[in-house]
């Protein structure tokens, strides 16, 4: 078979578990696409190409479907949740449209990048048409309080990627550090569609603070994931370039648990390799090796399971109901990559 088919089987493969998932919501999430696609359209014919391609394939709709799912946990979805569906997802893909600059990443949703195919002025001009629009959505609800949230976790999005940026090449990068780039990065993000979801669903105070840490814990929980993936993944699954965390000298959990337990050897042998300037999948499989001699795989996976069940814990707050055993079960999912 080739890899192309491969590709689409996956791809295939993962609509279909998403689907069966998010089932409950699927109405919604629809109606939230609607709102999307008008939101975006230009009358410019090359604008609406790009945004057109950035739309091609569908990512897993995470931030969304947290959104929606807390609003029907905590209550039932208003008109309202439809419109921040939207703007979570236009702010996720815009940071992703950036990230792919920043990452010089080839394909992303199992298509070739935006700065792949019309280079980086064009996607930089898409990520910025992305995030305008999503403020311009956000402002249409006429919620100050909406617009205040999204645009918080927004800054801290990226703040995060700065930090990360800043510490590009760092082998004394440590872990409070790494933590506290990746909640900005991704969890915040997260957490505010959690609590958005709750806090139109007219939630108490305390309800709303729950479904916050809920998204917090499980996007950090999500990243270290990514992160161990972006080492160890198949990009046929991910549909995204991987091995650019190495590439960008960016280090992650794996590398920097390995820096800081691994006779002093080792770990020379780690850093000039962190170093090396060499793009080569060579590279990535060397950095699985060298850490697959310890067993910090396997501890890095157990620190992601701990965040998502801390998210499942979170969410004890919350009468049972269908749509609260699918936030359990996107925790779940979240670190076994079911989807
Ligand atoms: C990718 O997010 C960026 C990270 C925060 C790891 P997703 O894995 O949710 O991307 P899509 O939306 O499914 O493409
Ligand atoms: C970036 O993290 C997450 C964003 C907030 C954009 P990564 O660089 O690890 O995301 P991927 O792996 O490219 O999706
Ligand atoms: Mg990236
Ligand atoms: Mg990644």
């Amino acid at each position: 078979m080739s890899s192309a088919t491969d590709d689409l089987r996956s791809m295939d493969q993962t609509r279909r578990r998403l689907a069966a998932l998010y089932l409950p919501i699927a109405q919604d999430l629809e109606a939230s696409e609607v709102i999307y696609r008008e939101e975006l359209k230009s009358r410019i014919p090359f604008v609406q190409q790009l945004v057109d391609h950035a739309a091609r394939f569908q990512g897993k709709r995470l931030r969304p479907t947290l959104l929606l799912l807390s609003a029907q946990a905590c209550g039932g979805v208003r008109p309202i949740h439809h419109q921040l569906a939207a703007v979570v997802e236009m702010i996720h893909t815009a940071s992703l449209v950036h990230d792919d600059i920043l990452d010089d990443a080839m394909v992303r949703r199992h298509a070739a990048t935006i700065n792949v195919e019309w280079g980086n002025e064009p996607a930089v001009l898409l990520g910025d048409y992305l995030f305008t629009h999503a403020f311009h959505l956000a402002a249409a609800t006429g919620s100050t309080v909406a617009c205040q949230w999204i645009a918080r976790a927004t800054n801290r999005v990226w703040e995060g990627e700065m930090t990360q940026t800043h510490h590009r090449g760092n082998l004394d990068l440590d872990e409070a550090t790494y933590f506290d780039i990746i909640r900005g990065k991704t969890a915040e993000l997260t957490a505010v569609s959690a609590a958005l979801g709750a806090y139109f669903a007219d939630s108490d105070p305390l309800v709303v603070e729950a479904l916050e840490a809920y998204g917090t814990n499980l996007g950090i929980a999500f990243q270290i994931v990514d992160d161990l993936l972006d080492i160890l993944g198949d990009e046929r699954n991910t549909g995204k370039s991987l091995g650019t965390d190495l590439d960008k000298t960016k280090l992650t959990l794996p590398m920097i648990r390995f820096l800081a337990t691994a006779p002093v050897e080792d770990a020379d042998n780690l850093r000039r390799l962190i170093l090396d300037k060499s793009c080569s999948s060579n590279r990535r499989k060397l950095l699985r090796d060298l850490i697959g001699t310890t067993d910090i795989f396997e501890n890095c996976w157990q620190c992601a399971f701990d965040y998502a069940n801390q998210a499942r814990d979170n969410l004890a707050i919350l009468e049972d109901s269908q749509a609260k055993a699918i936030l359990v079960a996107v925790a779940e999912g979240a670190v076994r990559r079911a989807f």
